[in-house]
């Protein structure tokens, strides 16, 4: 039997590596075809990931890169196609929500190739977020839909999809306490980490809706740089580039900014930071999972669950930072609300149940 997995931006690539491991261990009958659409083409944002998490190099990348919505997904398309025309995999599996999400999923079930999504069902219900224009498409035309939570189901079935959804838990979890536990073993941790602050709230800001109108963009920035704490920002290449448009410095004030880092280094920060500033969907959930107090720079979260307790809040202004980041830590248990960190090997079973 053949999988497809299609990829193209950092957080997919980390969601394929516990996937591709439980493929190789589960049963060597099963044919694994990587492509690599090229969203993400900085070294930084791939090949690092990829060489870190010892994920196997894609068979297939398009080069796509840069370009706006409707160029880059057709572009995408397009490729997609003739690979799968040529490959013909039994199933194709797609991630997450991003561009290359889409463009996979269409490709494949425009030629009568069977798609899978992996971590379907969430929704943040802003429609002006092209993120959850590619959940709800994805979900409506896949095949087999992998949620991850109690909640991402719930939105499935409440769309009429519950025939096609199955929960399997989050493959973040895997990964990250796989991960977490090297780390915890002594793996070695971030190679330049003496030169930050002692104490430090590890700091990431990417999202168009945050980034792409530069009054909002100043303002997010400004409200990092005059916290009263330090802030390690690690900076998305799409910060860089709107930040460098609009004529704004990201380092300034509280905020030291450093590179994208490799996932293990990423995790190491985060398990020595004393808190996590976000407007990513991974990095909330990771700090949900290793223990630290999130505060989310976005007016929902498709990830209502790391709301419990306050374990994460959203700042919906800038204005509100700083106090949401000076609150308490909760003494409340966390709920495994994201699986044990057995997603990928119960995802593959079920591609391979029904997909043979
Ligand atoms: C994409 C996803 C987003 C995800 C994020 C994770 C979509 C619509 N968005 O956003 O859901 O949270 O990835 O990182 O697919 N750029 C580079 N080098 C790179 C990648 C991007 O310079 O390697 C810059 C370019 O200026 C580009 C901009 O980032 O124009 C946006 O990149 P794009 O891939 O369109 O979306 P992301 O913002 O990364």
């Amino acid at each position: 039997m053949r999988i497809a997995s299609i990829v193209g931006a950092r957080p997919q690539f980390i969601k394929l590596a516990p996937i591709s491991q439980a493929i190789k261990e589960l049963d060597n009958h099963l044919e694994h075809t990587i492509v690599h659409t090229g969203q993400h083409y900085d070294p930084s944002m791939s090949q690092a990931i990829f060489d870190g998490l010892q994920i196997p190099t894609p068979d297939f990348n398009l080069g796509v890169g840069s370009a706006s919505h409707g160029a880059q997904t057709g572009e995408m398309i397009a490729g997609l196609e003739k690979i799968l025309q040529q490959q013909r995999p039994d199933v194709v599996l797609v991630y997450g929500d991003t561009n290359s999400t889409l463009a996979g999923a269409l490709a494949a079930v425009k030629i009568g190739i069977k798609v899978a999504h992996l971590e379907s069902g969430l929704r943040s219900f802003n429609r002006q977020m092209p993120e959850e224009i590619n959940r709800i498409a994805a979900d409506h035309i896949s095949d087999l839909l992998l949620a991850p939570t109690e909640t991402a189901m719930g939105h499935l079935a409440d769309e009429g999809l519950s025939g096609r959804s199955v929960l399997v838990g989050d493959v973040m979890t895997d990964v990250c306490f796989q991960v977490r536990d090297n780390i915890l073993d002594g793996s070695p941790r971030v190679p330049n980490s003496s030169e930050y602050p002692a104490k430090y709230l590890l700091a990431t800001l990417h999202r168009a809706e945050n980034t792409d109108d530069p009054v909002l963009l100043r303002r997010w920035l400004q409200a990092l740089q005059n916290l009263d704490r330090d802030v390690v920002l690690v900076a998305h290449p799409r910060l860089v580039a709107k930040a460098a448009d609009a004529g704004i410095e990201i380092q300034c004030g509280a905020v030291r900014a450093i590179e994208p880092l490799p996932y293990h280094q990423l995790v190491a920060t985060v398990l020595d930071s004393d808190g996590v500033i976000t407007d990513s969907g991974g990095l909330q959930k990771e700090a949900f999972l290793l223990g630290k107090l999130c505060t989310t720079m976005r007016r929902e979260t498709e990830w209502v669950e790391t709301l419990d307790n306050s374990w994460n809040v959203l700042a919906s202004q800038p204005s509100e930072l700083q106090n949401l980041v000076n609150r308490p830590v909760p003494t409340a248990h966390r709920v495994p609300y994201y699986g044990s960190g057995d997603a990928a090997e119960k995802s593959v079973q079920l591609l391979r149940e029904t997909f043979k």
